[in-house]
């Protein structure tokens, strides 16, 4: 980050201070919310959730603190212009994508985006041409998508309207967008980034460029992941002329509430201030925490538990610590429970793996809680090469309809071993992360349906569906 920025930057926050001005006033409240500021002293922020009295300014059309705080915000992350989010990176996506395409339009998207992305495209009616992802061959998972895959996608299809990716996964496996973003620029397509995972990218030089820095022309950010505003607020980016500005804000204005709440924005205020400040050296602190939470876990001596180290993508976000079980008595899911057990969460689990993510506000008693729960686990395994899964998973299905005509078509339900070679009619999407395996309108075939099945038994759960528990499945009728 900027080591110069602006001494004004550093010390307003335009919303927050704004807030606290009007409750020091005492004001008598004939406005909205009903609570008036009165109720339960057990969530202290009542006081401060406010609308939008007279200066406080609109979300809709910003013209005063919070149009003050987003440009501040657009200084500190890099961008040409901010948009404060107040339903998360979801509503940016959305946004974005509705921004773009218009029904019927194409747009080039990896394969393993969140299923907020695929709703945007079942909202906008816009037909994806998918990229699929590499599969990291050390931990079998899907990260980024490969140059010149997108060559080869863009040169077929030069009508697309973006380029629209997603970077850092969950796990903070990260492509080098800067090449990516060449490409686009010389194809004359926008670069689109869902960079929910990647809200601290760019704050020091110990991390990995953010996707603003990178010459991508829009960023989501989920501000409340990896940084310290509150859940549900996120930013949105956007630098160049290749999104029609005036029509992302109208359709911001059509996704997000014309109540927003103020503690959601007053704390983007706050961060931006925290990060102009101090984000730089409580970034490198945490980085330090995360390499001495690594090296304890690695002195463990529990000899079937790896640390995912660097595999095939660009980088590894150094605050998210990924441990992987090669013990058949341990799954992902059920090492996180372990840990729960001894009150200690960590963000996800998948079937061989559990995430940790680390932030600028992680203490060093939070790590040494993390060890003292791995000195409980057996040293050693009966077999400590054990691949947890008998199927393996690749994204590459038939799909028969758009995920919109897939939506918005009758379905039936049938039981969810019979569902091979019909037409899935819901999207099947393992959550956290969040990634769809099945999106409406692809073909099930045997290899998803066995997987899924395995996935459901070790303990997955799973969002879009409308039985959680896989006994059943919703599948387009009469194709
Ligand atoms: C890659 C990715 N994008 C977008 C989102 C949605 O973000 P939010 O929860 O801020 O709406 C998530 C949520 O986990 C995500 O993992």
């Amino acid at each position: 980050m900027d080591s110069d920025l602006g001494g004004t930057m550093k010390k307003s926050t335009p919303i927050f201070t704004k807030m606290l001005e009007y409750r020091a006033q005492n004001p008598v409240r004939f406005h909205v919310p009903g609570h008036k500021g009165r109720t339960s002293p057990d969530l202290p922020f009542y006081a401060l959730d406010l609308t939008e009295i007279t200066g406080l300014d609109d979300l809709h059309q910003p013209s005063g603190v919070i149009r003050e705080a987003q440009q501040l915000a657009a200084e500190v992350f890099h961008a040409e212009e901010t948009f404060f989010l107040v339903g998360g990176s979801t509503v940016g996506n959305l946004a974005l994508i509705l921004t773009v395409c218009k029904p019927g339009d194409e747009i080039i998207i990896q394969r393993n985006v969140h299923k907020s992305v695929i709703n945007g495209l079942i909202l906008a009616q816009a037909h994806p041409i998918y990229l699929p992802p590499k599969i990291d061959p050390l931990s079998g998972l899907a990260v980024g998508v490969e140059i010149p895959t997108v060559e080869q996608i863009l040169s077929k299809h030069p009508q697309a309207k973006a380029v629209f990716l997603s970077n850092p996964n969950y796990f903070g496996m990260g492509e080098d967008l800067r090449s990516l973003a060449d490409l686009c620029k010389r194809a004359r397509i926008p670069l689109l980034v869902d960079e929910a995972h990647g809200a601290h990218f760019g704050l020091s030089p110990r991390l990995p460029p953010s996707a603003m820095q990178s010459g991508a022309c829009a960023a989501v950010q989920s501000t409340h992941k990896m940084l310290s505003s509150l859940t549900m607020s996120s930013m949105l980016h956007v630098q160049g002329g290749e999104i029609d500005r005036s029509k992302l804000r109208t359709i911001l204005t059509m996704l997000q509430s014309s109540s927003p709440s103020y503690p959601l924005l007053a704390s983007l205020d706050l961060t931006r201030k925290y990060i102009a400040e101090e984000g730089r050296q409580a970034l490198d602190d945490a980085i330090a925490r995360s390499a001495e939470l690594v090296g304890m876990i690695e002195e463990s001596g529990v000899l079937w538990l790896d640390v995912l180290k660097q595999g095939q993508y660009s980088y590894l976000d150094p605050l998210k610590v990924t441990l992987r079980s090669r013990a058949s008595a341990y799954t992902g899911y059920s090492l996180k429970q372990f840990f729960e057990h001894s009150r200690v969460y960590p963000e996800l689990a998948d079937e061989r793996h559990i995430l940790f993510v680390l932030s600028l506000a992680t203490t060093t008693e939070d790590i040494t809680r993390v060890c003292d729960v791995l000195r409980q686990l057996p040293k050693h395994a009966t077999d400590m090469s054990f691949n947890h899964l008998n199927n393996t998973f690749t994204f590459a299905r038939e799909i028969i309809l758009q995920p919109h005509q897939a939506f918005h078509r009758t379905t039936e339900r049938l039981p969810f071993e019979s569902s091979v070679g019909h037409v899935a009619g819901e999207m099947i999407v393992p959550d956290p992360p969040g990634v769809a395996l099945i999106n409406p309108g692809e073909r099930m075939d045997k290899q998803i349906m066995l997987y899924l099945k395995e996935l459901q038994g070790m303990g997955c759960q799973f969002h879009g569906v409308s039985d959680p528990l896989l006994n059943t499945i919703e599948v387009i009728k009469d194709l």
